[in-house]
């Protein structure tokens, strides 16, 4: 169990390499100004027009950042690299699965992008479009994104692992007249089918007129006229041209929007901007991991996520860092793939998350002692609480003890890390440490109260910051009430996360407090998987919930209850299992599907999900005066 008198201190020599070395001073200094916090950060970056406001707090929870600005986070990104001694240093290190490799300086991803944007554009790509991304992880995701950004074009990038109905709910939110995919990509040395999946969706997403298909796998497609085009085809017409200029949008225009799991069925579009984000995202990928010129630095998320998009993406490239992306399976061919590659490349510095720590760590360390890890400096997790266990294999077998672990609690609204230590920070197996400056942060009571030491409450973020998202797109009042409304008065942000703050002001996150449930760091919503798990003929109602898993950190166990007539069967439950995956991608197949004749319920009809994981585990049901007989 987490032991909050369990501290690794950082060494002498991380210490005197560290570019910050005092956090209590720079924190003070920064909640007692945070517009002066965010401007002075925001200095850093280019802007075509300074801001007249820095922030603007007058329709809450509207906020808004560097009002007035202009800017395109491409500015920060590329353009002011081509100028500077950036401009032949790698930006992109890439090896595929079968292992190929690529690589781009920042001169040469800018012509990419470039190209890539005019082909948008010659598609009929306006600014404030919204471009769909379902791609593999090959460098021209990242092209992609770069280049809706780059004309002033949204993306909404949907994870590769999605299904065809997953697509096209998004897609029909966004309204997107332009797709763009692959034919698939390598998965332990198979290929995927992207271009069939994104097929499929496009009969029942009205508003895709047309598809760009990146070839990489080579396998057999099916596409049509006037819908259809290869990338390779457009990129050699001459409307690809070589140059493309940077659209001067507002810093408060939307960057893209990402889709995200919350308590009711429906997925949330969260709306991100050009301004904040980029100052936000580039602050603490900067700070957090004392980011310096010569850094190789490898996110090993997908750019499906948020993660992916902040510091796979556009963090790490507003730094000038050179990235790193791999496109397959960690235990592909073997499960010393990562090891033997940080090794090649000499990457310094790893992001990732605990499920790929715990899934590495279960092969044993020999897999891992026999590289060359010395590159490394410091490691980074996110996603989910990281087990102790997995915390201080992590430390030993992986960092050799030298490479502090930056744990880092944040989400898809919040754009950035928000509670997350320092390389300086005395660091505590299983915490996130302590909050990122300019936030204050609190564990409080339903009132509002703040809890004492160590007790359990709900964790909210008092201060407004440039990397928060700024609505749900087409859903403003939904925005409202889903993370302002419970402490409304006070103005404070409602994470939706339980957590504990111990007697050194260090944050303990236990998990989520809504109908979230978190598989492998994935967030799907209890009501997304019980709508998945009805839509099968035999099925009239059903619950899911997350127990706990060694590999995932929760598993979903679903409770099922037949039509009348149907008898439950072991082929019945995988049936539902895999009915499950395909309705709504590989990541939500339960592990689980136990058929019952009835379930727990509130007078008024809500499931009590509560009771059903109390009984799963054994544990006392607790407070049950509302359940119906
Ligand atoms: C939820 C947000 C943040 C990018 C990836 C996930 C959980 C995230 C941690 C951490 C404990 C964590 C929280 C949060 N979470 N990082 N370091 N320690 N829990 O983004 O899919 O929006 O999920 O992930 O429960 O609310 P997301």
């Amino acid at each position: 169990m987490a032991n909050s008198k369990d501290i690794y201190h950082p060494s002498k020599e991380v210490v005197d390499y560290a570019t910050i070395k005092d956090y209590d001073k720079l924190y003070k200094q920064s909640v007692k100004n945070p517009e002066k916090f965010w401007a002075d950060e925001a200095k850093r970056l280019d802007w075509f027009k300074p801001w007249d406001k820095v922030l603007d707090s007058s329709n809450f929870p509207f906020y808004k950042w560097f009002v007035g600005g202009k800017t395109n986070i491409i500015q920060n990104a590329l353009d002011r690299h081509l100028t500077n001694a950036n401009r032949n240093k790698l930006a992109l290190i890439w090896e595929g699965e079968p292992g190929d490799i690529r690589t781009y300086s920042y001169h040469a991803l800018s012509r990419e992008v470039c190209e890539f944007a005019n082909v948008l554009k010659a598609m009929g790509v306006r600014k404030g479009d919204i471009v769909t991304i379902y791609m593999p992880q090959i460098p021209e995701q990242i092209f992609a994104m770069l280049a809706c950004a780059k004309i002033g074009a949204p993306h909404s990038v949907i994870y590769g692992g999605f299904s065809h109905e997953a697509i096209a709910e998004r897609v029909n939110d966004a309204k997107s007249r332009v797709i763009v995919t692959a034919d698939g990509g390598y998965r332990r040395g198979k290929a995927t089918r992207l271009k069939e999946i994104v097929n499929r969706a496009m009969e029942i997403a009205p508003t895709l007129e047309i598809c760009i298909t990146v070839k990489r796998t080579g396998e057999e497609v099916h596409m049509e006229n006037d819908r259809d085009y290869w990338y390779h085809d457009l990129r050699s017409l001459p409307i690809a041209e070589k140059c493309c200029c940077t659209e001067e949008v507002d810093a408060e225009d939307p960057l893209f929007i990402l889709y995200t799991s919350g308590s009711t069925g429906k997925p949330k579009g969260l709306v991100h901007t050009h301004g904040g984000y980029s100052v936000y995202t580039s602050a603490t990928h900067r700070m957090v991991f004392d980011i310096k010129p010569e850094d190789r630095w490898w996110c090993a998320a997908d750019p499906g996520w948020i993660t992916g998009h902040s510091y796979m993406v556009y963090g790490p490239l507003i730094n000038g860092a050179t990235i790193f992306m791999y496109e397959g399976a960690p235990n592909h061919p073997y499960p010393d793939r990562w090891w033997k590659m940080i090794d090649k490349f000499g990457i310094n510095i790893l992001y990732t998350s605990p499920t790929a720590i715990r899934g590495l760590m279960r092969y044993g360390e020999s897999w891992v002692t026999k590289h060359d890890l010395s590159t490394l400096r410091l490691l980074g997790s996110v996603g989910e609480p990281i087990n102790p266990e997995a915390w201080k294999w992590y430390h030993r077998v992986v960092g050799k003890e030298k490479c502090p672990i930056m744990d880092t609690w944040w989400q898809t609204e919040t754009g950035g890390f928000v509670i997350t230590p320092l390389p300086i920070t005395p660091l505590k197996p299983g915490s996130a440490t302590k909050p990122f400056f300019g936030h204050e942060i609190a564990v409080v009571d339903e009132t509002g109260s703040e809890v004492g030491p160590n007790e359990v409450g709900a964790l909210v973020l008092k201060k407004p910051f440039p990397g928060m998202a700024r609505t749900i797109f087409n859903e403003p009042e939904r925005y409202i009430e889903t993370y302002w409304k419970k402490y409304e008065e006070k103005k404070w942000y409602h994470a939706g996360d339980s957590a504990k703050k111990d007697e050194d002001g260090y944050f303990w996150i236990i998990g989520r407090s809504d109908d979230v449930i978190k598989v492998s760091g994935y967030r799907l919503g209890t009501a997304e998987i019980e709508s998945a798990v009805v839509s099968h003929d035999s099925v009239t109602e059903a619950a899911a919930i997350p127990l706990p898993h060694e590999l995932k950190g929760n598993a979903i166990y679903v409770y099922a209850i037949l039509r009348d007539g149907e008898k439950p069967s072991k082929a019945l439950e995988r049936e539902v299992k895999d009915h499950v995956g395909k309705v709504m991608g590989p990541i939500a197949k339960p592990e689980s599907v136990s058929f019952v004749d009835s379930l727990p319920k509130t007078r008024s009809g809500k499931i009590m999900r509560r009771v059903l994981k109390a009984r799963a585990l054994g544990e006392d049901e607790g407070d049950v005066t509302t359940m119906d007989d």
